[in-house]
This record gives structure tokens, sequence and C-alpha cells, in this order.
């Protein structure tokens, strides 16, 4: 908490180890550059030494990265990012791994090894896509709940045999909630009793007017189960993509937020990043909600390692310190230092959150008042 080691503090002055070693041994204590001195011997040395004090603040942290505008000449195109949303049972999954096996089949790569909650697919015209693989409305609504509203575009999956349910409804409203535009995929036309101009009679009652009905929203008829008009639905996501003009700048430190994140019993903290600008490489040291770490290896969707990973590319982040949760940001940093000073300090807020958040006992009330 309020500690420090001799050498971290010498790395954020710029000054030698070996130098305040010898100037706490003139302050009568005797330690070397690994062992931690307190807070008020730290603030001593740095004056000692002619430099400021600078305590680490939130909004230090987190305004330096809003303020910092990419420069428009450095933006390059990303590829859009998006969620699958949609009733139970109307083929959300179906669809998902239907869109991953045109992926595989289309020779992308050896298969599937390994599942994480993001993986991206190749469009007929050669673009590519993201899919966030979450469970539907719930951790769409979780993730926008913490500020990470990563979702680009929504597929909102009707089942046409089924029509539209209170979930679909659900989820139109949040996806008009976080200003994010629908593409209607109208599911399970194969089936007998399939009535998707019903569906679209529907959409009009919650203002999705789509185009056959004369609006904008564009929708598609698909069948997950016989893989019809997957192609078209990728052509529906790239046209909305064109529109909405995706860019980000490759080229600064990655910032990306995280999709999910469990301790694996062998590879230990493991996150799902979704880069959200910069490019995140092997090597990388980062803050990641209230851990930090290093990079000791990125693992893509295909569960190939890779040495970097760009804007709107889901991997996996291994070397975290311990497990973030969903929804957290992870911002790469200068140096090791920084990374655990703002980690330490958001580790601190968190706690004091949850002591303020701790139910208060009758028993405690009582005393209290007594
Ligand atoms: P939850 O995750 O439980 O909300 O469901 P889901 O929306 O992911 O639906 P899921 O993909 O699990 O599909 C539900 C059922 O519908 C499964 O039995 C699928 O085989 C079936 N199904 C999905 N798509 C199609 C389709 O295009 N045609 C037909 N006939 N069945 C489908
Ligand atoms: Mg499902």
């Amino acid at each position: 908490p309020d500690t420090i080691t001799v050498q971290e503090l010498a790395n954020r002055m710029a000054e030698k180890g070996a130098d305040l070693v010898k100037a706490l041994f003139k302050m009568g204590m005797p330690v070397t550059v690994n062992q931690t001195i307190d807070q008020d011997t730290a603030e001593l040395l740095v004056t000692e030494f002619g430099h400021e004090i600078k305590r680490v603040s939130e909004a230090d942290i987190d305004i330096r990265h809003d303020m910092d505008v990419d420069d428009p000449a450095k933006l390059q195109p990303r590829a859009p990012v998006v969620t699958i949303m949609g009733h139970v049972d109307h083929g959300k999954t179906s669809l998902l791994d239907a869109l991953r096996g045109a992926n595989v089949q289309a020779g992308e790569a050896g298969g599937i090894t390994q599942h994480i909650g993001a993986y991206q697919v190749k469009t007929p015209d050669g673009s590519i896509v993201t899919f966030l693989d979450t469970p539907g409305h719930e951790a769409f609504t979780e993730m926008r709940a913490r500020g990470a509203n990563v979702t680009d575009v929504a597929i909102l999956v009707v089942a046409a045999d089924d029509g539209l349910k209170p979930q679909s409804i659900e989820s139109i409203n949040h996806a008009k909630a976080a200003g994010v535009p629908i593409i209607v995929a109208i599911n399970k036309i194969d089936k007998e009793g399939a009535n998707p101009q019903r569906v679209r009679e529907r959409l009009l009652e919650h203002e999705i007017i789509v185009e056959a009905m004369g609006g904008e929203v564009q929708d598609v008829e698909v069948s997950a189960l016989k893989k019809t008009n997957l192609d078209k639905l990728l052509d529906a996501i790239a046209l909305q993509a064109e529109i909405m003009e995706l860019k980000a700048n490759p080229d600064r430190n990655a910032e990306g937020t995280v999709v999910e994140a469990k301790l694996d019993k062998g590879r230990g903290p493991v996150a799902t990043i979704l880069v959200r600008r910069g490019t995140l490489r092997v090597g990388d040291i980062f803050v990641c909600g209230a851990e930090s770490g290093r990079v000791r290896a990125l693992v893509n969707d295909q569960g190939q390692q890779v040495k970097e990973a760009g804007p709107s590319m889901p991997v996996e982040v291994l070397g975290l310190g311990g497990v973030p949760m969903a929804g957290d940001t992870l911002v790469v940093v200068d140096n090791e230092a920084r990374a655990r000073e703002v980690a330490a300090y958001r580790q601190e807020q968190a706690l004091k959150k949850r002591t303020a958040q701790a139910p208060v006992s009758l028993e405690g009330m009582f005393s209290a008042l007594a």
C-alpha cells in the first residue's frame, strides 16, 4: 500500500538507486535498493533530491487516456465489433457457430483448438468482422453499465417460426439505448411455419423499419442450421461498417477492454482482450483494472500465439498479476513502476468501495446510536 522499494522510487525520480541508498544511510536508515520504505521517508527523499512530489489520482490516470485524442492522420480503418442478441433458443449460438464454421471451411486455419469469447471472421469481400460471443444481452448490459460499450453493431436474431418475443424487444431497447445500429437476422427460415414477413411487421411496432418495409434497417433471412445466406449477413455487416467509417490509431500504446477473464490451471490468470486502439505486443507492460502485468504471450482466436494485436482484434493475454473483471480496461504504460502504482491505487479504491458497501449489522447500528 503506502510503501515503495528504493529502486522503484529511484526509477520514478530518474536517480540511481545507490544514491538513494547513500542518502538513506545518512538519514540513519541502512537499507538496500530492494527494501521498501514508507511514504513519509519516500517524500523526504524526493524533496531531498530536489524533486516534486506528485501523487497518483484516478483522474490523473483516466483523464490522461481519455484526453489523449489520436491525430486524425494516424487513424486507420478497423474491423467492426459485432454482438449477437435475441430471445432464448432463437439460434444465437447456432448462428455464431455457423459463421465461425464458415470461417474455418474457408481455410483460414487448421481449426479451432481453443474457444475464446471473441473471434474474427472474413467476409466474402475480404474484410474482417469481430464477433463477441457473449451470452446475449446480460453481458451487453453489464459491459455498458461499466462504461465499456465495445459493440459497433448488434445483430438481432429472431426465429421466423416464433416471432418477436420479450427478449427480442429487450435486445432492441438495449441496442437503442447504447446507440448501436441493428441488423436483423431472421433465422430458422428452413422451418415449417416460418413467417419472416410477420417478423418484419412486428418490428414496425418497435420502430425498427427494415429495408423491405421502406426503412433503413438491414434484414437478412438466414438459416443457421442449413447455413443459408450467411454470406448475405456478413455483407450486411460489412456495409453497415462501411457507413460507420470505423477507425483507430494502431500506432500507439495499446488500450483494450476485457471481454472475459479466468484463472487457468496451467497458464495462470488469462484475459480475453479486445484491442480498441494501438497495438498490443508481447513484452508490453500494462495495467488491467486493478491488476498489472507484462504480456508474456498473446493467443489469437485460432489458438495460435501471435506477437501483436491491433485494433478490433481479440486476443488472450497471458502475464497478468491477477484476474481482472469483464469490462475492465487494459492500458499499456511506460514502465513497471507506473503499472504497479496504478494497480495498487485501484486495488485500494476497490477495497474502499467494498468496505463502504458492506451491510451494516443491526448490532452495529445500535451501538453507533448509543
Ligand atoms: P440460448 O443461448 O439458450 O438463448 O439459445 P440460442 O439463441 O443460442 O439458440 P441455439 O443456437 O442454442 O438454438 C436453439 C435451437 O434452435 C437448437 O435446437 C438449434 O438446433 C435450433 N436452430 C438454430 N438455428 C436454426 C435454424 O436455422 N433452423 C432450424 N430448423 N433450427 C435451428
Ligand atoms: Mg446460446
